[in-house]
């Protein structure tokens, strides 16, 4: 997607350094700074330390981690040691234990010689499907926002509600929610987005600057807002995005987003889930018992990050001082709440019967 106009993925590979290039997230909205990464420990760290962040892009990081692992040392020991390294960075996304081991099953039958190649030719490959999905995923959802826009007064917004950042930089690009915004948007229907702010990390900061810089009209509300406007039929649909959904179709995703869910079924709101299909965990059926949910510094609870009026970026202390702070960084939304899945191949029922009937190639029965 564009930022000031020029064409960026929210990471690409550099020949001429030989290494990846990241957005270090960890800025925005405020600023925008490119890194590259070129160790090990640094594609680690750029994951535990969300300077990549969102389920497939962590996914496609450590795809590229792995070709790097096996640039220095093709062996089967280096292999399994940069698996592990990566595997243990953050807990709950799906996609990066996804990527790791089609890493890894494609990698362990060739000669050591043709590895290194190999894993960079796949990382690539990783990316750019994850680009396609998005895409797709974004068509599957313009045509239920087509359908909603069909049924209101010629003119009138469609109003999404959306929490976190599913956008195009926890992507590879075009984001999972935010796909059908910017194809219902770049099609001439009217929208309008109320962006959740996502504490603790506020996330939702990094949607609302990626909405503005395409020209969708949103609104930053407070994460309690959800419930009211539901209340007052300001939302039409609740589309978010998905870090682990299970093969009977129970959504973990941001902590907060089970709370929508309840609130969207409560009022009758239609509550769709942006799911490509690297993100579904075959192994698990029931999210809430089985899902292991990340949890995060109490500091990011405790304290803030934002932009001071002198304009530099600081982080101030909200709670008093030694106050401790719980910050579980994900919940699971049971399948029962979730209207349908947005998926690249279709929309289907958050169900065993629906994933399974959308996906016969992948399906497992656990
Ligand atoms: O902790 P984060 O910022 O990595 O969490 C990201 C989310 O929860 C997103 O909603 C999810 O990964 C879907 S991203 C397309």
């Amino acid at each position: 997607m564009k930022v000031n106009g020029k064409h960026y993925r929210s990471l690409w590979w550099d020949d001429a350094e030989g290494a990846l290039q990241i957005i270090d997230q960890r800025w925005l909205p405020h600023d925008f700074r490119v890194q590259a990464v070129r160790t090990m420990q640094d594609y680690a760290d750029a994951i535990v330390q969300m300077r990549v962040r969102g389920a497939p892009l962590i996914g496609a990081t450590a795809a590229y981690g792995m070709a790097l692992a096996m640039a220095e040392d093709p062996s089967d020991a280096n292999m399994d040691a940069a698996w592990s390294h990566l595997d243990q960075t953050r807990p709950t996304a799906i996609n990066l234990r996804w990527a790791l081991n089609r890493c890894q099953a494609a990698l362990r039958p060739l000669a050591e010689a043709d590895r290194a190649a190999a894993a960079l030719r796949l990382a690539h490959e990783i990316a750019d499907e994850d680009v396609e999905i998005n895409r797709r995923i974004g068509e599957n959802g313009l045509a239920i926002i087509r359908e909603i826009a069909a049924r209101k007064p010629a003119g009138e917004p469609v109003r999404l509600l959306t929490h976190c950042n599913a956008g195009w930089l926890a992507t590879v690009d075009w984001g999972t929610a935010t796909s059908p915004m910017y194809q219902a948007f770049d099609a001439g229907i009217p929208l309008h987005v109320w962006v959740d702010e996502t504490r603790p990390r506020n996330q939702g900061a990094m949607t609302a600057w990626e909405l503005g810089s395409h020209g969708i009209p949103h609104k930053y509300i407070v994460d309690n807002a959800g419930g009211h406007l539901m209340q007052h039929g300001l939302v039409d649909m609740v589309i978010v995005g998905t870090d682990r959904t299970t093969r009977r179709g129970d959504v973990c995703n941001k902590i907060g987003t089970y709370l929508k869910a309840l609130a969207a079924r409560d009022n009758g709101v239609p509550f769709y889930v942006a799911l490509p299909s690297p993100t579904i965990d075959w192994t698990v059926d029931d999210g809430v018992a089985e899902i292991p949910i990340e949890e995060r510094s109490d500091f990011e609870v405790t304290h803030v990050q934002g932009r001071t009026t002198g304009r530099d970026i600081d982080t101030v202390q909200v709670a008093p001082e030694g106050t401790a702070g719980g910050n579980p960084a994900f919940d699971v939304t049971p399948n029962r709440l979730v209207t349908g899945l947005i998926t690249e191949r279709g929309v289907c029922e958050a169900s065993s019967e629906g994933l399974a009937a959308m996906f016969p190639d992948m399906a497992r029965l656990g």
